[in-house]
């Protein structure tokens, strides 16, 4: 799984219809997307996502936001995706993301920040799991 990793365009960003550019911004940079598709997200498939979260106080704007809509969920493969896909995202806060970067360019807030990214391979098989099915995935 090293060369895959876990991303979704969260849905501030479906919202301004900047989900293409995105896409095209991750083929751009070198990635083959494995898995890609459009979802409406639960408040408690959301909450089972965020799950580690879950003591934050920012949980529960958090998982309202993420069913606010729908959002685009993918499967990139890339070498080294997970490190990868987080240096193209940018950082958390979009006030200290790189110019450059996605979160830069799309993300209006820390909380609406227009993209997610697994922070390590192992969650990246999970959060691939939580939302792909092996047949889903190319
Ligand atoms: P994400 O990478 O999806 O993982 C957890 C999310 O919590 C994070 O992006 C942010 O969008 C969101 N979040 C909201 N408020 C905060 C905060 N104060 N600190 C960190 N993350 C936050």
């Amino acid at each position: 799984m090293s060369n895959l990793t876990f991303g979704i365009i969260k849905p501030d960003a479906v919202r301004k219809g900047v989900q293409g550019a995105i896409i095209q911004r991750i083929l751009d940079d070198g990635f083959k997307i494995r898995g890609l598709k459009l979802i409406h997200q639960t408040r408690k498939h959301a909450e089972g996502f965020y799950e580690v979260h879950k003591e934050r106080p920012f949980f529960g704007d958090l998982t309202e936001f993420m069913s606010s809509g729908p959002c685009v969920v993918m499967v990139l493969e890339k070498e080294n995706a997970v490190p990868a896909w987080r240096t193209l995202m940018g950082a958390t806060n979009p006030e200290e993301a790189d110019e450059g970067t996605l979160r830069r360019e799309f993300a209006s807030s820390i909380g609406e920040n227009a993209v997610h990214g697994s922070d390590s391979e192992e969650n990246a098989a999970i959060e691939i799991a939580y939302f792909f099915s092996k047949l889903e995935l190319v």
